[in-house]
């Protein structure tokens, strides 16, 4: 059972999570007669989150969980972050929205840090509400840039819900609809637990990377506007490219006159560990790059930020209503200077090696663990039936996710297999909130594995 005390009244009785409370049991009501039901949930029995508090959040009946997941990737600082929510409240009482119309102060000071930050010589921003239009935006960038209507895109990746990043998005189950985008190729993706060609890094000589020339030359005019890649593949599982993957790739695509999109909505800032940028592990820098979900700490906000050069080939006119937004903007603001200021990402670097150390030492003892992978405090587990056929072990891993919710832990699900979990703490964390997070996952693992003897 998920850990009863809360934070500020240890002794409170309140009724375990299973007895679900008259809240409980009316918010899931309505969510299943007023929500549409393609809107996914995780557990057999959803529960209602009502409130947070840094690493920790609390269900509609009390129950008090590790929150590991974050919001997927989102609440990198921890819920409520005190110095955020401050940013929040002055900013949304002195002014709350402007539109695109008028330039203001909070969104001109997160423009500059970002053209700080973000990789190579990314320094326009454009700001909008979801990860989905920030990619959006980039595609249609690209394409404006290069004057070329053709994308290169991961299998495996997520690139939102829009029906041009549905198009982009490389798995079955999120692509919603009769039909795809057009223009858009799916290239093999650098997954090496499951090689896509059936060979081994570093002897396989980045095949997945070159076989991007040839997905130019056979599927394509040979004249693409770009290739978008997530630096680790986020919904995909946490799929980690090899050293020397995008150096590769990148190069392929530049020599076909595209651009690198760089989708840095689940890596961005700081999450890897030991840089901000999801891809400043490998050596190669974006004409284009995404940031969302980490950017506000939970308030919608995102950014697609360009090289200058390319951001000027947009021309006509453009708004967005609530990209901006003084208040996301203040919040965002507060965000970056928090994850430099207290060297985040180093943390995430430090504490995900705990972590990661922890996860290696579970798949010793429990064999259906396939594979560990990620960088810093984005870490996976892939499970299979075993090892040998590394068969997809989906009902397992759902079965596991539950019992880490019983064990007060709350993780995440992905791959297209539905049998990855993912592991995305805030990036605050010391190194005994991730022992405590690995003893509960190996004893949910063991409880999972009871249910499956
Ligand atoms: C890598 C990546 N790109 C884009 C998106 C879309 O972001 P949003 O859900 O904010 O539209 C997501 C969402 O999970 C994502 O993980």
């Amino acid at each position: 059972m998920p850990s009863l005390t809360t934070e500020t009244d240890a002794a409170d009785e309140t009724p375990p999570a299973c007895t679900a409370s008259p809240t409980t049991r009316a918010v899931r009501e309505a969510h299943d007669r007023y929500v549409f039901p393609v809107v996914q949930t995780f557990y057999d029995e959803p529960m209602p989150i009502v409130r947070g508090q840094g690493k920790h959040v609390w269900d509609a009946d009390g129950g008090q969980y590790l929150d590991f997941f974050g919001g997927i990737l989102t609440v990198g600082l921890g819920h409520c972050h005190p110095e955020v929510n401050h940013a929040i409240r002055e900013q949304v009482d002195t002014l709350q929205h402007v539109s695109t119309l008028f330039p203001n102060q909070p969104m001109v000071q997160v423009a500059e840090q970002l053209a700080r930050i973000a990789p190579g010589d990314c320094d326009r921003s454009f700001f909008t509400n979801s990860g989905t239009e920030a990619n959006e935006f980039a595609l249609l960038v690209a394409e404006v840039h290069t004057g070329r209507g053709e994308i290169l895109a991961l299998r495996h990746g997520y690139s939102g819900r829009s029906r041009l990043t549905m198009g982009a998005t490389g798995q079955a189950p999120w692509r919603l609809g009769a039909g795809a985008a057009a223009g858009i190729r799916h290239v093999a993706n650098a997954y090496c637990y499951r090689c896509p060609f059936g060979l081994e890094y570093p002897s396989c000589d980045l095949r997945c990377a070159r076989d991007i020339e040839d997905v130019i030359r056979t599927t394509t005019s040979g004249r693409i506007a770009g290739f978008i890649a997530e630096p680790i593949q986020g919904v995909g599982g946490f799929i980690t490219p090899p050293p020397g993957y995008f150096e590769v790739a990148v190069e392929i695509v530049r020599r076909h006159g595209g651009l690198f999109i760089c989708d840095e909505i689940q890596t961005g800032f700081g999450r890897t560990g030991g840089t901000l940028n999801g891809i400043g592990h490998w050596d190669v820098e974006p004409d284009i790059v995404t940031y969302a979900k980490g950017l506000g700490n939970g308030v919608p906000v995102a950014a697609t930020v360009a090289r200058s050069e390319v951001a000027a080939s947009l021309e006509g006119n453009t708004l967005s209503t609530f990209g901006g937004n003084p208040v996301s903007m203040a919040a965002a603001r507060a965000v970056i200077e928090v994850v430099e200021r207290d060297d985040l990402a180093e943390n995430a670097a430090r504490v995900g090696v705990v972590l990661r150390n922890g996860l290696e030492e579970l798949a010793e003892r429990h064999p259906r663990i396939g594979d560990v992978r990620g960088k810093g405090l984005m870490q996976a587990l892939e499970f299979v039936e075993d090892r040998v056929s590394k068969t997809p072990d989906a009902a397992f891993t759902a079965r596991l996710l539950q019992c880490a919710r019983d064990e007060g832990l709350l993780i995440g699900k992905g791959g297209l297999y539905g049998n990855c979990v993912r592991i995305s703490p805030p990036l605050n964390i010391e190194a005994d909130d991730a022992r405590d997070a690995l003893d509960r996952l190996d004893r949910a693992l063991s409880a999972a594995e009871a249910a499956f003897r």
